[in-house]
């Protein structure tokens, strides 16, 4: 008895360690869920949208996008999560417990969850929002604390084993120095996790590891996380916006703080295309495919360029 447990963690640890390699066959047409997020000021044409950034974010790594849509039938999402290669939650400012955004995420989470643990490869991406709901999702719990950070960049404080993660093992080391001494992640939240909240959390401790954390010159908080036995991701901040957002005054746009973004991008875009769902049939992907809507100039009045808007 005790041997056969034995053999059974042995073969455990070694699907764990290979869950990462790059598998032979790359899927180099990967599609990539962007989550809808609730309108606050709903009106039946507009109840949904995403912030076009997102979408040129993933494209510039060459992915393709599919909105995904809230308030969908859960099978509905069952069927679109076989089809797709990899999901993104966007920033925004929805609750993280009562909205089309949250349900939504959660049902993709769960399936994530389980689809990786049975050898199916399949990341998540969380910014911002994201990221916070990703914590609540792990640790079942709102650690969330009031941080003066509502729009400043900042480098990323490393910690010490932020290279034995994968998320910035690629990355040229001159943009490391770069990202560890310039302004050049963007903030743009009003709550984070502290580090004191996310140590005395032990799902969280043993879920994440910590790349990065920053301050608000009170209160550290966490910046970057890497789950160590799933290919899940979160950043605080917002590697979408260097390259494509322009309407606030403290976002970055030099050449390291694009790259910094394209980085990001071309990290979880490879980790896509270690994914291999794929539509039932090509005229269910073009029809899936955000190609089909188009987004509206709303930088005169918003934080986004662009937006799509759904209903
Ligand atoms: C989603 O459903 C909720 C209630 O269940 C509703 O208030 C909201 O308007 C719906 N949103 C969309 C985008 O359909
Ligand atoms: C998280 O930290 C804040 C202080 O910033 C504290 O008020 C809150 O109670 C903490 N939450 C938990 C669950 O420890
Ligand atoms: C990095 O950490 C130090 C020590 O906690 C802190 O003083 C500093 O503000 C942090 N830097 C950033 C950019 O958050």
């Amino acid at each position: 008895m005790i041997h056969f447990f034995c053999l059974a963690c042995l073969l455990a640890d070694s699907v764990f360690s290979d869950r990462f390699a790059a598998p032979i066959n790359t899927n180099d047409r990967p599609i990539i869920g962007v989550l809808a997020q609730d309108v606050f000021n709903a009106t039946p044409q507009r109840n949904a949208y995403i912030g076009a950034s997102y979408v040129k974010f993933l494209e510039s790594a060459g992915a393709r996008v599919i909105p995904l849509m809230i308030n969908r039938t859960e099978d509905e999402y069952r069927r679109l999560f076989k089809s797709i290669n990899g999901v993104l939650f966007p920033g925004g400012g929805v609750s993280l417990e009562s909205s089309g955004y949250s349900r939504t995420a959660s049902i993709f989470y769960r399936l994530a969850l389980e689809a990786n643990s049975n050898g199916d490869y399949f990341p998540v991406w969380g910014t911002c929002l994201g990221f916070e709901m990703l914590t609540l999702l792990t640790s079942g719990q709102l650690l969330l604390s009031h941080t003066n950070t509502r729009g400043v960049a900042l480098p990323l404080n490393f910690t010490d084993d932020y290279r034995e993660g994968r998320l910035f093992r690629e990355f040229p080391e001159e943009l490391l120095k770069s990202l560890a001494t310039e302004r050049l992640t963007v903030n743009s939240h009003q709550w984070s996790l502290t580090t004191a909240n996310f140590t005395k959390s032990e799902k969280l401790k043993n879920f994440y590891r910590v790349l990065s954390t920053n301050s608000d010159g009170q209160n550290e908080f966490v910046s970057t996380l890497e789950a160590y036995d799933f290919p899940i991701y979160a950043t605080q901040w917002h590697p979408e916006k260097n390259a494509f957002e322009w309407n606030r005054p403290y976002i970055p746009h030099s050449p390291r703080a694009v790259e910094t973004g394209f980085h990001i991008a071309l990290f979880f875009v490879n980790e896509a295309r270690k994914s291999t769902h794929r539509f039932p049939s090509e005229e269910e992907e073009e029809k899936a495919l955000i190609y089909n809507y188009n987004p509206e100039y709303t930088g005169a009045h918003t934080a986004f360029q662009q937006t799509y808007f759904f209903h």
